[in-house]
């Protein structure tokens, strides 16, 4: 034998490797689909310009969208042109990594699905080579699933939540996922600072992570056993089997339900979202009609289809602001409170990186207000008001603190949003800023 390789024994070899792939993987159904193209007509949220793909399942539609020119995500939308109501993006898979134009969605034949960019550098992959993967399905739920030979699940979009949960998904904080994250903007699709957390007995809410504005151990409207919650929905019927509403619920295996809405029509084409702004509502989407096909069913900040009231949302207000009865009727500010408007922002301080060097930081009080951090976070107490301040003036995270003259209580806070109303007016806000 010679020391390199007969070309005959190349060519040889590449055949058998080829034949061995096809052989053992004979059955994938591949497929690769190109990001390029007329955009779609019809109007879908976020003001997206969309291409949809030959992939889907009645109101599910996969599809590339954009919001921003050239950065394009590949991901699952929901709606009818029947209804002329506009389409939603309920799941995403390349969140916060977008692809450009000419970038490829395809089911490799070792069973990798796979987004590459037109340079072919792989963007996003289900990790699913050389797994059984025969193909590819979109179940009537919108639940992306890749499946083999024995039909069994390889993979499924439904443990990838973005900031959706669809009706038959669940969120499992021991084995499966456990978190939503909210969209940054309408423009933005990558992560928000709004986080949903499924934790054993309930759900929390955080902003960036860490202060939470909602937690079912203070207020328990959604806590549940340690097993997996699942969205669903459900006819309510009398004895003639005969629906008069639906239920979309949290069910917990063995352990009841909490209802979220009832609509009095066939909701069953609902989801769960951790909203832009924060707030955890249902859309419901109900088709025999011509057009606003999409209802939101539920809130649980909200007054009137809500669990919580609307001002207890802390973006209720925008970034700033007090709230009464859902609306923002005052922009506080060291001279007082003045007219809201969408402006409203909480004073500069100095905060971790020092800003405003050679000014003094201050504080300036709002009288009968309060928000979520004195509902969810650990405060202090009794102490002294000075003492309360002498903390955050030292803390630079803190931006104000709550305080409740009558019992001495404190709390330090590192975000302040929309500040309710109350009637107690010995419960006041202390607001740092920076003093010319
Ligand atoms: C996409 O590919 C086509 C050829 O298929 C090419 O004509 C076009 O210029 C490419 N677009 C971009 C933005 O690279
Ligand atoms: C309710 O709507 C779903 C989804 O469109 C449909 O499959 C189901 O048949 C409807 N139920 C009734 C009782 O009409």
């Amino acid at each position: 034998m010679s020391q390199s390789p007969h070309p005959f024994h190349l060519i040889s070899l590449s055949i058998l490797l080829l034949s061995s792939i096809s052989s053992s993987q004979a059955k994938v159904d591949t497929f690769t689909y190109v990001n390029q193209g007329e955009f779609g007509p019809y109007v879908t949220e976020y003001g997206a310009d969309y291409r949809i793909l030959p992939i889907g399942n009645v109101p599910f539609e996969m599809a590339f969208y954009n919001t921003t020119p050239g950065a394009f995500y590949l991901a699952l939308r929901m709606g009818t042109t029947r209804s002329e109501s506009v389409f939603r993006w309920v799941w995403e898979a390349n969140r916060g990594r977008p692809v450009g134009e000419n970038a490829t969605f395809s089911l490799l034949p070792d069973g990798n699905l796979v987004l590459a960019d037109a340079d072919r550098r792989n963007v996003w992959s289900t990790g699913t080579a050389n797994k059984g993967v025969v193909g590819l399905m979109v179940l009537p739920t919108g639940n992306i699933i890749l499946y083999d030979s024995k039909d069994r699940t390889i993979w499924q979009s439904f443990d990838h939540p973005t900031d959706t949960l669809l009706v038959g998904q669940s969120l499992d904080y021991n084995k499966g996922p456990k978190k939503l994250v909210s969209r940054r903007s309408a423009t933005d699709g990558s992560y928000g600072i709004y986080s949903l957390v499924f934790q054993p007995g309930g759900i929390k809410l955080f902003i960036n992570d860490y202060i939470p504005y909602y937690d079912f151990s203070v207020n328990g409207v959604l806590s549940f056993s340690g097993n997996p919650i699942l969205l669903e929905v459900e006819p309510e019927t009398d004895e003639d089997a005969f629906a008069y509403a639906y239920e979309v619920r949290f069910a917990t295996a063995g352990q009841g339900t909490t209802i979220l809405t009832r609509p009095k029509y066939n909701a069953t084409l609902s989801f769960l979202r951790l909203d832009i702004d924060g707030n955890l509502v249902v859309y419901t989407y109900y088709d025999p009609v011509d057009y606003r096909a999409w209802e939101k069913t539920f809130a649980l900040f909200s007054d009137q289809i809500g669990l919580l009231p609307g001002c207890a949302l802390p973006s209720k207000c925008s970034k700033f602001g007090v709230c009464q009865d859902e609306m923002c009727i005052a922009c506080p500010s060291p001279v007082g409170l003045l007219g809201w408007s969408n402006g409203c922002v909480p004073p500069q301080v100095k905060g971790c990186d020092n800003k405003g060097k050679g000014q003094t930081e201050d504080y300036y009080k709002i009288v009968g207000v309060e928000n979520f951090v004195s509902t969810y976070t650990k405060g202090e107490g009794k102490v002294k008001m000075e003492e309360c301040r002498r903390k955050c003036t030292m803390d630079c995270k803190c931006v104000g603190f709550l305080y409740w003259e009558k019992e001495s209580k404190c709390w330090l806070a590192n975000f302040l949003g929309t500040l309710s109303k109350v009637d107690e007016s010995s419960h006041v806000v202390y607001v740092k800023y920076l003093k010319n």
